[in-house]
């Protein structure tokens, strides 16, 4: 592997993309718009000069990192990636043509990964011509900091991208956990009912946000709360997921809560929209 691509700038692309450029790779980026694109950009450009603020990284590392990404609006930049992983909205349709387009893009042995976290990689690799040649690479939010990477084989997985897939992982620092391509995986089956059950008993008054929060954090010793951890996933990716859990087990627990459905149609997305169970400003939350 020597040339990445990564599809989508969002939350996680960025920071896929932040992890790829440090760890030394060529990486071709692509948004839907030069907008999006500049603000992915900005966003990794912010988080590597947080690093070199705390002293984890020289502006000398900085620097050759930026030179070596390579953004752009057109999926022609991946012509020559080795790996290309995408990451955009969690929505099938979407995804599915993102992934007809990059089969056609990109260079027949190239690998294609998904970075989904409960989209079928079975169903996105029966969109391509080389089924073989496509997993899931399941990163963790933030991506410069979480070390877990989901490694997901589908049916028609080979043993070989697998491998492949593993080992680039490794190369950016993480380690990987392997996991069958059932919804959720092994994180989000277990994680998500955890957070959906957290807003269903603050949608019925249990305890204010804060309070159900603190009882985690300082109950358990969790690093942070269900409704600030929601808020930092992303409201929308969490009821995304949870559909997709719900409608391939049926059971309750997997049934996102009226209250996330609500806040989702009111465009709280947490905290990357400016609001979700908390309000944030420059990413800070104010309560
Ligand atoms: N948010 C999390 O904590 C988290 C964690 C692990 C995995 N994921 C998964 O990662 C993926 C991305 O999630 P996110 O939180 O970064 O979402 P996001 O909404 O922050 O970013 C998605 C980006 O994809 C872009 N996009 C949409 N269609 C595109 C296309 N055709 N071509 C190029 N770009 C396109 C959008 O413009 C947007 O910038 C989803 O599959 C999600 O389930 C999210």
């Amino acid at each position: 592997m020597k040339r990445v691509g990564v599809m989508g700038l969002g939350l996680m692309g960025s920071g896929i993309a932040e992890v790829s450029i440090l760890a030394g790779y060529a990486t071709a980026v692509c948004e839907v718009n030069p907008e999006l694109l500049q603000k992915g950009r900005s966003n990794i450009e912010r988080s590597l000069a947080r690093a070199v603020e705390r002293g984890k990284l020289t502006g000398e590392q900085r620097d050759h990192a930026l030179a070596i990404l390579r953004p752009g609006t057109d999926l022609a930049l991946f012509h020559d990636c080795d790996i290309v992983i995408e990451a955009v909205t969690e929505n099938l349709a979407a995804k599915q043509e993102v992934f007809r387009a990059l089969d056609k893009a990109c260079k027949r042995e190239a690998l294609l990964t998904s970075n989904t976290s409960s989209l079928s990689i079975t169903q996105l690799a029966a969109c391509t011509q080389r089924p073989d040649r496509v997993v899931g690479t399941h990163f963790f939010n933030p991506v410069p900091l979480m070390k877990l990477v989901e490694v997901v084989r589908g049916i028609a997985s080979s043993d070989d991208s697998v491998a492949q897939a593993k080992r680039f992982c490794e190369s950016l620092g993480k380690s990987v956990v392997l996991a069958k391509d059932t919804p959720g995986f092994v994180v989000n089956r277990l994680l998500v009912p955890y957070l959906l059950d957290a807003i269903r008993e603050y949608e019925r008054g249990l305890a204010s946000a804060e309070d159900i929060d603190n009882g985690m954090v300082l109950g358990c010793n969790h690093p942070m709360g269900p409704l600030r951890l929601t808020d930092l996933v992303g409201l929308d990716t969490t009821y995304f997921i949870a559909l997709s859990l719900y409608e391939e087990f049926g059971e309750p627990r997997f049934e996102p809560p009226p209250l996330l459905k609500r806040l989702v149609l009111a465009g709280w997305l947490g905290r990357k929209s400016g609001r979700g169970f908390y309000q944030y400003t420059d990413g800070t939350s104010q309560k």
